[in-house]
């Protein structure tokens, strides 16, 4: 069925696991995903972001998860990812989506809070959840001063007052993640301490990771034997993500690595196959490729088979 996060946050927050959230695109990123969590029986979110909307058009996202659902008798929340202003979070509310993230963290702390409010009320009077962002998700440069994080990282203080102000349901976090494959130049870190922080100020708040792709090599030396051309991505590393998933990170955010993974395939399948072209002979391996993704990060990661 289509499901609410309520119940699915409420048993991880205290618990050794957390909750996948995958950005969904088309059809075969929709099945990939869903069969994965289907074998694992593990709880699932699917979100779609304002680009997924333009590039699909909303009603066929809808009608995909739709049609996965009512395939596979999967649970699914579907979540709008980043919703910038109150208008998309409002479409999306009636569109039926059980769950929209505000994203306001570009905004100064009380106008981020009045709009995360005025999204919680639409919202919580239709019984969907919301998901807000508190610090602005470094960037590669941001990791090299370590001046620049307490500037752009989530103040723990802050978040305390953003939650009770707002009534939001779950908060996205700025502890050194950032969006895509390039997240760190050196080391990757986390700042934990500030995770424990937070988690300790706020412990009945779910809180959510953001750019937690890990850029895993295998699917980034597979794009680059056949043709690609992506050196030096790197992701946060899966352990610790593991580790995070222990002080209160109840939903962690992935897409760059559906794109890895399927982009690697099909530029495999294309590659050895030139005299292919039915879209149907590589979209299909893509699909699998995600599958096997998603299964591993919900296994190994996430420790979410099974919950
Ligand atoms: O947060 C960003 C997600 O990866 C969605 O990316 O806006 O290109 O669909 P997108
Ligand atoms: P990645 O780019 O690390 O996959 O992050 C995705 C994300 O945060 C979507 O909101
Ligand atoms: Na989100
Ligand atoms: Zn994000």
């Amino acid at each position: 069925a289509l499901v609410t996060t309520k119940e699915m946050f409420a048993k991880a927050i205290n618990s050794d696991y957390a909750i996948g959230a995958f950005n969904v695109n088309n059809m075969e990123i929709i099945q990939g995903i869903v069969e994965a969590a289907q074998i694992e029986n593990a709880p699932l979110i699917l979100q779609v972001s304002a680009g997924a909307r333009k590039y699909a058009k909303p009603i066929y996202l809808l009608k995909l998860v739709e049609a996965a659902i009512e395939d596979t008798g999967v649970d699914v929340a579907l979540h709008l990812d980043h919703g910038e202003d109150f208008d998309i979070c409002k479409k999306c509310v009636d569109d039926g989506f059980t769950s929209v993230m505000v994203d306001g963290s570009k905004h100064p702390f009380e106008e981020n809070i009045a709009l995360t409010k005025q999204v919680v009320d639409y919202a919580h009077a239709r019984g969907v959840v919301v998901e807000a962002e508190l610090g602005k998700l470094a960037g590669v440069e941001d990791n090299i001063k370590v001046d620049a994080r307490s500037a752009t990282f989530t103040d723990p203080d802050e978040a305390a007052e953003f939650v009770e102000r707002t009534g939001v349901d779950s908060l996205a976090i700025a502890i050194g993640t950032s969006h895509g494959a390039y997240k760190f130049k050196g080391e990757p870190y986390l700042d934990f301490e500030r995770l424990k922080k937070i988690h300790a100020l706020i412990p009945d708040t779910p809180l959510v990771l953001h750019g937690a792709s890990s850029v895993l090599r295998e699917f980034v030396d597979r794009c680059n034997e056949f043709g690609g051309e992506i050196p030096g991505a790197q992701g946060v590393p899966e352990d610790m993500i593991h580790e995070a998933v222990n002080y209160g990170i109840c939903k962690v955010n992935v897409d760059t690595d559906l794109r890895l993974a399927m982009t690697a395939e099909i530029r495999r399948v294309l590659t050895e196959h030139p005299e292919e072209f039915d879209p149907r002979k590589y979209l299909g391996p893509g699909r699998d490729a995600i599958t096997r993704m998603v299964q591993h990060k919900i296994r190994d990661m996430l420790n979410a088979s099974g919950t």
